[in-house]
Protein backbone atom coordinates (compact mmCIF):
# COMPACT_ATOMS: atom_id res chain seq x y z
CA UNK A 1 0.00 0.00 0.00
CA UNK A 2 1.07 3.71 -0.58
CA UNK A 3 1.56 5.90 1.87
CA UNK A 4 -1.27 8.32 2.31
CA UNK A 5 1.24 10.98 3.60
CA UNK A 6 -0.82 14.20 3.59
CA UNK A 7 -3.81 12.11 5.52
CA UNK A 8 -0.92 10.54 7.89
CA UNK A 9 1.08 13.90 8.26
CA UNK A 10 -1.88 15.93 9.17
CA UNK A 11 -2.44 13.08 12.31
CA UNK A 12 1.10 13.39 13.27
CA UNK A 13 0.37 16.65 14.46
CA UNK A 14 -3.27 15.40 15.96
CA UNK A 15 -2.42 12.41 17.61
CA UNK A 16 -2.18 11.95 21.72
CA UNK A 17 -2.40 8.60 23.41
CA UNK A 18 -5.91 8.39 24.55
CA UNK A 19 -6.54 6.67 27.65
CA UNK A 20 -10.62 7.31 28.17
CA UNK A 21 -13.31 5.83 25.87
CA UNK A 22 -16.62 5.52 25.37
CA UNK A 23 -17.97 1.98 25.74
CA UNK A 24 -20.07 2.11 22.54
CA UNK A 25 -19.04 -0.20 19.78
CA UNK A 26 -16.93 0.92 16.64
CA UNK A 27 -19.48 1.34 13.36
CA UNK A 28 -18.75 -1.10 11.45
CA UNK A 29 -17.75 0.76 8.50
CA UNK A 30 -15.16 2.40 10.39
CA UNK A 31 -13.65 -1.18 11.48
CA UNK A 32 -14.05 -2.28 7.61
CA UNK A 33 -11.73 0.45 6.53
CA UNK A 34 -9.37 0.15 9.96
CA UNK A 35 -9.40 -3.51 9.01
CA UNK A 36 -8.33 -2.78 5.31
CA UNK A 37 -5.11 -0.52 6.64
CA UNK A 38 -4.15 -4.01 8.65
CA UNK A 39 -4.36 -5.96 6.34
CA UNK A 40 -2.94 -3.78 3.03
CA UNK A 41 -0.29 -1.74 5.19
CA UNK A 42 2.44 -4.77 5.48
CA UNK A 43 6.06 -2.92 4.56
CA UNK A 44 7.51 -5.91 6.07
CA UNK A 45 6.82 -8.98 6.02
CA UNK A 46 7.74 -9.90 9.46
CA UNK A 47 5.27 -7.40 11.07
CA UNK A 48 1.16 -7.38 11.08
CA UNK A 49 -1.38 -5.91 13.30
CA UNK A 50 -4.80 -7.42 13.86
CA UNK A 51 -7.93 -6.10 15.01
CA UNK A 52 -9.06 -7.83 18.19
CA UNK A 53 -13.31 -6.55 17.75
CA UNK A 54 -14.40 -7.67 21.30
CA UNK A 55 -13.34 -6.01 24.77
CA UNK A 56 -9.60 -5.56 25.83
CA UNK A 57 -10.48 -6.18 29.35
CA UNK A 58 -9.20 -9.59 29.25
CA UNK A 59 -6.02 -8.33 27.72
CA UNK A 60 -5.51 -4.62 28.94
CA UNK A 61 -4.03 -4.59 32.98
CA UNK A 62 -2.87 -1.27 34.97
CA UNK A 63 0.46 -1.23 36.77
CA UNK A 64 1.38 0.50 40.17
CA UNK A 65 -0.26 4.02 40.19
CA UNK A 66 -1.98 4.75 36.55
CA UNK A 67 -0.15 4.69 34.13
CA UNK A 68 -1.56 2.34 31.22
CA UNK A 69 -4.90 1.91 32.64
CA UNK A 70 -7.15 2.41 29.81
CA UNK A 71 -10.98 2.10 30.36
CA UNK A 72 -13.91 1.78 27.79
CA UNK A 73 -12.42 1.13 24.54
CA UNK A 74 -14.42 -1.30 22.75
CA UNK A 75 -11.60 -2.68 20.35
CA UNK A 76 -7.37 -3.63 20.58
CA UNK A 77 -5.53 -3.85 17.91
CA UNK A 78 -2.45 -6.47 17.97
CA UNK A 79 0.81 -6.01 16.68
CA UNK A 80 2.31 -9.25 16.13
CA UNK A 81 6.33 -9.74 15.21
CA UNK A 82 8.29 -12.60 13.98
CA UNK A 83 10.82 -13.00 16.87
CA UNK A 84 13.49 -14.52 14.39
CA UNK A 85 13.92 -11.50 12.77
CA UNK A 86 16.55 -8.96 13.86
CA UNK A 87 14.83 -6.11 13.30
CA UNK A 88 11.39 -6.78 14.49
CA UNK A 89 11.18 -3.81 16.98
CA UNK A 90 11.46 -1.52 14.40
CA UNK A 91 9.42 -3.18 12.24
CA UNK A 92 6.60 -3.34 14.46
CA UNK A 93 6.96 0.37 15.46
CA UNK A 94 7.06 0.88 11.87
CA UNK A 95 4.01 -0.89 10.55
CA UNK A 96 1.78 -0.51 14.16
CA UNK A 97 2.24 3.49 13.63
CA UNK A 98 1.11 3.42 10.36
CA UNK A 99 -2.84 1.55 11.52
CA UNK A 100 -2.21 4.56 14.68
CA UNK A 101 -1.91 7.39 12.36
CA UNK A 102 -4.71 5.77 10.34
CA UNK A 103 -7.30 5.33 12.95
CA UNK A 104 -6.27 8.97 14.72
CA UNK A 105 -7.26 10.35 10.75
CA UNK A 106 -10.47 8.69 10.97
CA UNK A 107 -10.86 10.47 14.34
CA UNK A 108 -10.36 7.68 16.65
CA UNK A 109 -8.39 7.13 19.95
CA UNK A 110 -5.25 4.34 20.45
CA UNK A 111 -2.49 4.44 22.42
CA UNK A 112 0.54 2.10 22.24
CA UNK A 113 0.53 -0.58 25.23
CA UNK A 114 3.45 -2.38 25.55
CA UNK A 115 5.55 -4.64 27.90
CA UNK A 116 3.95 -7.66 29.26
CA UNK A 117 3.18 -5.53 32.56
CA UNK A 118 0.83 -3.36 30.60
CA UNK A 119 -1.29 -6.41 28.77
CA UNK A 120 -1.75 -9.90 28.63
CA UNK A 121 0.52 -11.32 25.96
CA UNK A 122 -1.03 -14.80 26.02
CA UNK A 123 -4.55 -13.87 25.93
CA UNK A 124 -3.88 -11.77 22.94
CA UNK A 125 -2.01 -14.17 21.51
CA UNK A 126 -4.48 -16.74 21.64
CA UNK A 127 -6.92 -14.62 20.99
CA UNK A 128 -5.51 -13.37 17.66
CA UNK A 129 -3.87 -16.71 16.70
CA UNK A 130 -0.38 -16.57 16.76
CA UNK A 131 1.95 -19.26 15.28
CA UNK A 132 5.18 -20.36 16.98
CA UNK A 133 7.35 -17.95 15.98
CA UNK A 134 5.26 -15.30 15.96
CA UNK A 135 4.57 -12.69 19.70
CA UNK A 136 2.43 -10.19 20.05
CA UNK A 137 4.43 -7.00 20.93
CA UNK A 138 2.01 -4.91 21.66
CA UNK A 139 -1.46 -3.52 21.51
CA UNK A 140 -3.10 -0.25 21.26
CA UNK A 141 -6.58 0.60 22.30
CA UNK A 142 -9.20 1.70 19.68
CA UNK A 143 -12.51 3.56 19.77
CA UNK A 144 -14.07 6.77 20.73
CA UNK A 145 -11.57 8.42 23.47
CA UNK A 146 -13.96 10.77 25.83
CA UNK A 147 -13.98 13.98 24.24
CA UNK A 148 -12.22 16.09 26.87
CA UNK A 149 -9.72 14.72 28.61
CA UNK A 150 -11.04 13.81 32.41
CA UNK A 151 -9.38 14.75 35.60
CA UNK A 152 -7.96 11.24 35.77
CA UNK A 153 -6.71 11.12 32.46
CA UNK A 154 -4.77 14.43 32.68
CA UNK A 155 -3.17 12.82 36.19
CA UNK A 156 -2.40 10.00 34.06
CA UNK A 157 -0.04 11.87 31.88
CA UNK A 158 0.91 13.85 35.03
CA UNK A 159 -0.67 16.84 33.76
CA UNK A 160 0.60 17.15 30.35
CA UNK A 161 4.57 16.16 31.45
CA UNK A 162 3.97 12.94 29.35
CA UNK A 163 3.12 14.53 26.42
CA UNK A 164 6.17 17.04 26.43
CA UNK A 165 8.93 16.64 23.97
CA UNK A 166 12.84 17.25 24.02
CA UNK A 167 13.56 20.18 22.16
CA UNK A 168 15.23 19.06 18.85
CA UNK A 169 18.89 20.51 20.03
CA UNK A 170 18.95 17.96 22.27
CA UNK A 171 18.44 15.08 19.87
CA UNK A 172 19.80 16.05 16.56
CA UNK A 173 23.73 16.26 15.36
CA UNK A 174 25.39 17.23 12.25
CA UNK A 175 24.50 19.63 9.35
CA UNK A 176 24.07 23.03 10.95
CA UNK A 177 20.11 23.62 11.56
CA UNK A 178 20.32 26.94 8.63
CA UNK A 179 21.35 24.29 6.18
CA UNK A 180 18.83 21.67 6.69
CA UNK A 181 16.92 21.52 3.88
CA UNK A 182 12.81 21.79 4.33
CA UNK A 183 12.36 18.38 4.31
CA UNK A 184 14.76 17.15 6.51
CA UNK A 185 13.23 20.28 8.94
CA UNK A 186 9.87 18.44 8.49
CA UNK A 187 11.06 15.22 8.93
CA UNK A 188 12.70 15.99 12.30
CA UNK A 189 9.53 17.86 13.51
CA UNK A 190 7.57 14.61 12.81
CA UNK A 191 10.30 12.71 14.44
CA UNK A 192 9.89 14.44 17.69
CA UNK A 193 6.63 14.26 17.69
CA UNK A 194 6.36 10.33 17.41
CA UNK A 195 5.40 8.34 20.71
CA UNK A 196 7.45 6.60 22.91
CA UNK A 197 7.04 4.41 25.94
CA UNK A 198 6.94 6.35 29.05
CA UNK A 199 7.47 8.95 26.53
CA UNK A 200 11.54 8.64 27.29
CA UNK A 201 12.25 9.88 23.23
CA UNK A 202 15.33 7.40 23.09
CA UNK A 203 16.68 8.97 20.00
CA UNK A 204 19.44 10.97 18.52
CA UNK A 205 19.41 12.05 14.75
CA UNK A 206 22.51 12.37 12.53
CA UNK A 207 21.76 14.71 9.31
CA UNK A 208 23.58 14.97 6.67
CA UNK A 209 22.49 16.38 3.34
CA UNK A 210 20.93 13.66 1.82
CA UNK A 211 20.17 11.62 5.17
CA UNK A 212 19.10 10.93 8.53
CA UNK A 213 20.27 8.29 10.56
CA UNK A 214 18.49 6.92 13.89
CA UNK A 215 20.71 6.11 16.65
CA UNK A 216 19.44 5.19 20.17
CA UNK A 217 20.76 6.61 22.94
CA UNK A 218 21.57 3.30 25.48
CA UNK A 219 20.49 -0.34 24.56
CA UNK A 220 18.99 -0.29 27.97
CA UNK A 221 15.50 -2.47 27.95
CA UNK A 222 13.11 -0.27 30.09
CA UNK A 223 9.98 -1.35 30.97
CA UNK A 224 10.27 -4.48 29.25
CA UNK A 225 9.82 -2.41 26.07
CA UNK A 226 12.56 -2.01 23.09
CA UNK A 227 13.89 1.38 22.83
CA UNK A 228 14.46 0.70 18.63
CA UNK A 229 10.51 0.23 18.63
CA UNK A 230 9.80 3.56 19.73
CA UNK A 231 12.54 4.40 17.03
CA UNK A 232 10.92 2.16 14.19
CA UNK A 233 7.44 4.72 15.11
CA UNK A 234 9.98 7.34 14.36
CA UNK A 235 11.18 6.18 11.11
CA UNK A 236 7.92 5.88 9.60
CA UNK A 237 6.74 9.68 10.97
CA UNK A 238 10.08 10.99 9.08
CA UNK A 239 9.19 9.42 5.95
CA UNK A 240 5.93 10.63 5.80
CA UNK A 241 6.51 14.19 6.03
CA UNK A 242 9.18 13.57 3.84
CA UNK A 243 7.05 12.44 1.26
CA UNK A 244 4.49 15.39 2.22
CA UNK A 245 7.53 17.56 1.38
CA UNK A 246 7.69 15.65 -2.31
CA UNK A 247 11.16 13.81 -1.59
CA UNK A 248 11.39 10.03 -1.26
CA UNK A 249 13.89 7.74 0.20
CA UNK A 250 14.72 4.41 1.10
CA UNK A 251 15.46 3.01 4.85
CA UNK A 252 18.65 0.81 5.61
CA UNK A 253 18.20 -1.14 8.73
CA UNK A 254 21.48 -0.84 10.51
CA UNK A 255 23.22 -2.39 13.51
CA UNK A 256 23.22 -1.20 17.32
CA UNK A 257 23.39 1.36 18.43
CA UNK A 258 22.32 2.79 14.99
CA UNK A 259 18.82 1.57 14.57
CA UNK A 260 18.02 3.15 10.67
CA UNK A 261 19.40 5.47 7.80
CA UNK A 262 16.67 6.92 5.50
CA UNK A 263 18.40 8.35 1.96
CA UNK A 264 16.80 10.32 -0.68
C1 LIG B 1 6.02 1.28 22.51
C2 LIG B 1 5.13 2.10 23.40
C3 LIG B 1 4.59 1.54 24.55
C4 LIG B 1 3.74 2.29 25.36
N1 LIG B 1 3.18 1.70 26.45
C5 LIG B 1 2.28 2.38 27.19
C6 LIG B 1 1.61 1.72 28.26
O1 LIG B 1 1.84 0.55 28.55
N2 LIG B 1 0.68 2.43 28.94
C7 LIG B 1 0.38 3.73 28.64
O2 LIG B 1 -0.48 4.32 29.30
N3 LIG B 1 1.00 4.39 27.64
C8 LIG B 1 1.93 3.72 26.90
N4 LIG B 1 2.54 4.35 25.85
C9 LIG B 1 2.18 5.73 25.50
C10 LIG B 1 3.27 6.74 25.92
O3 LIG B 1 3.23 6.96 27.30
C11 LIG B 1 3.03 8.03 25.14
O4 LIG B 1 3.16 7.78 23.77
C12 LIG B 1 4.03 9.12 25.53
O5 LIG B 1 3.86 9.48 26.88
C13 LIG B 1 3.86 10.37 24.65
O6 LIG B 1 2.57 10.88 24.76
P1 LIG B 1 1.63 11.06 23.49
O7 LIG B 1 1.48 9.70 22.86
O8 LIG B 1 0.32 11.58 24.02
O9 LIG B 1 2.30 12.01 22.55
C14 LIG B 1 3.43 3.64 25.04
C15 LIG B 1 4.00 4.21 23.89
C16 LIG B 1 4.82 3.46 23.08
C17 LIG B 1 5.38 4.07 21.85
Amino acid sequence: MEIPFSRWHAAIRLRRSRRRYDSIPLDPSQLGQLQEVCTRFRPYPEARAEIIPESPDRVLRGVAGSYGKVKGSPSLIAFIGDINERYVNEKIGYTGEGVILEATAMGLGTCWVGGSMFFRRGRAESIVGTSKNERVFAVTPVGYAVKDFSAEERVQTAFGMFHRRKPLSEMVYGLAKKEWPDWIKAALEAARLAPSAINRQPWQFYVEPDNITISVDSPLLEWGISKRLDCGIAMLHIEVAALDCGVKGRWELLKAPHVARFTV
